[in-house]
């Protein structure tokens, strides 16, 4: 049976700052998923936040890019809107782009990851949800899963594996992408993802067979609207088992608490720090950036779960090491590295501060000129 899961994501409004979702938006999304359920759009769906982020994780028998499952979640995030307005919630609305749904979500601000599957006689996969970063920021951990067998075992010791995956990558400003394969070029692959801004990993096929293992979501918020309407705050849906990544090898791809572009106002790097659900709250200089991973099965596309993954101690020692990584950041205040290079920091409000700088910028060359001219001028009047 061919199943769809579609999680699509926005930021609709949040309490107290850039801080969480407010349970009555979410209510208010719940109400349009569940009358469309009702009605046969979707056949499942389950409603969460990480930070302020709203996520919809549906299941359906449409296909990817379906106008009715994307006009539903579209409602979702109007009503919940709504909702935040009402409340006076911060920044109500923040990632809707456009004010009319046009056939899909596609650059209207709203983050995707769809995937249509056929569905295995066991189907366990799981929804990774991340707030403050972008969407480059899942291309170290799925290198790790599908690619690095000190990570993944299996690509070492599960024939189903042995023959390794295919990873489709995007060029974010080009809007062009290339498929490349691992193990054989993995040096290109690298080469290509060590710029995560620039180069996302899109989708992961099992060589083998071409069957889809993973799929992220690749709308940058800020190149669709050409200045900072807040991060991109990307999601991920990876099948584990059965040919792929076990679930405790997904899941130990984050058990580093790798540096991503995010967390405060968009603009600085930090670590990614795996969190409970009851911990995916934005606090600390706005973070740190934080990562949800819900584990669910699906089965006639009706969803079975979740499980909190990250809800363990056995991720302790990650959290600390990101709390210490996050106060070693910190402490360069508005240096680089912890601020973001030039060229991302074009799409946040510095611009607006260089322009107007921009007349008290004096050319080196005309200092020198200056200087230059005294200097003849003096030694004309003592010729
Ligand atoms: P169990 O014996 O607990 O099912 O473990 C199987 C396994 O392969 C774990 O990675
Ligand atoms: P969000 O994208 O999570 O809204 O973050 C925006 C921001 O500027 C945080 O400081
Ligand atoms: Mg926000
Ligand atoms: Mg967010
Ligand atoms: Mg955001
Ligand atoms: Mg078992």
């Amino acid at each position: 049976m061919r199943t769809t899961i579609s999680v699509i994501k926005a930021d609709i409004g949040s309490l107290a700052g850039h801080h969480v979702v407010h349970p009555d938006t979410m209510a208010a999304a719940n109400k349009v998923l569940a009358e469309a359920k009702k009605n046969g759009i979707i056949a499942d769906y389950y409603v969460t936040n990480v930070g302020d982020d709203l996520e919809l994780i549906m299941t359906h028998t449409r296909g990817e890019l379906d106008t009715k499952v994307h006009e539903t979640a579209w409602d979702a995030f109007k009503e919940a809107t709504k909702v935040a307005k009402d409340l006076g919630l911060y920044a109500a609305g923040q990632d809707l782009l456009s004010d009319t749904f046009s056939g899909n979500l596609k650059g209207m601000g709203p983050g995707m990851a769809e995937m249509e599957i056929e569905e295995r006689p066991a189907e366990p996969f799981v929804v990774f949800m991340a707030d403050k970063t972008e969407p480059g920021a899942y291309n170290f951990p799925q290198y790790k899963m599908f690619a690095d067998p000190f990570n993944t075992a299996g690509l070492v010791i599960d024939p189903t594996m042995h023959e390794g995956y295919k990873f489709e990558i995007l060029d974010v400003y080009e809007g062009e992408s290339v498929t490349l394969q691992s193990p054989e070029e993995i040096y290109d692959i690298l080469a290509l993802i060590g710029t995560p801004s620039r180069y996302v990993i899109r989708r992961v096929y099992r060589k083998s067979d071409g069957m889809i293992g993973a799929v992220t979501s690749i709308e940058r918020l800020n190149l669709l609207a050409g200045k900072y309407v807040g991060k991109d705050d990307p999601v991920m849906i990876v099948r584990v088992q059965h040919g792929f990544p076990a679930l405790g090898e997904t899941l130990e791809a984050f058990s580093f608490p790798y540096l991503v572009p995010g967390w405060m106002r968009g603009s600085h790097y930090g670590p990614l720090m795996p969190v409970s659900q009851r911990d995916a709250r934005a606090t600390r200089f706005d973070g740190p950036p934080r990562l949800i991973g819900l584990g669910f099965n699906v089965k006639n596309a009706k969803l079975v779960g979740p499980s909190d993954l990250f809800d363990d101690p056995a991720f302790d020692e990650t959290r600390r090491l990101a709390s210490q990584i996050a106060d070693y950041m910190r402490r360069h205040g508005p240096f680089m590295p912890h601020r973001l290079e030039p060229t991302e920091m074009e799409y946040t409000t510095l611009p607006l501060v260089l322009e107007k700088l921009k007349p008290r910028f004096k050319k080196e060359s005309d200092v020198v000129k200056a200087k230059q001219s005294i200097y003849e001028k003096e030694t004309e009047s003592s010729d």
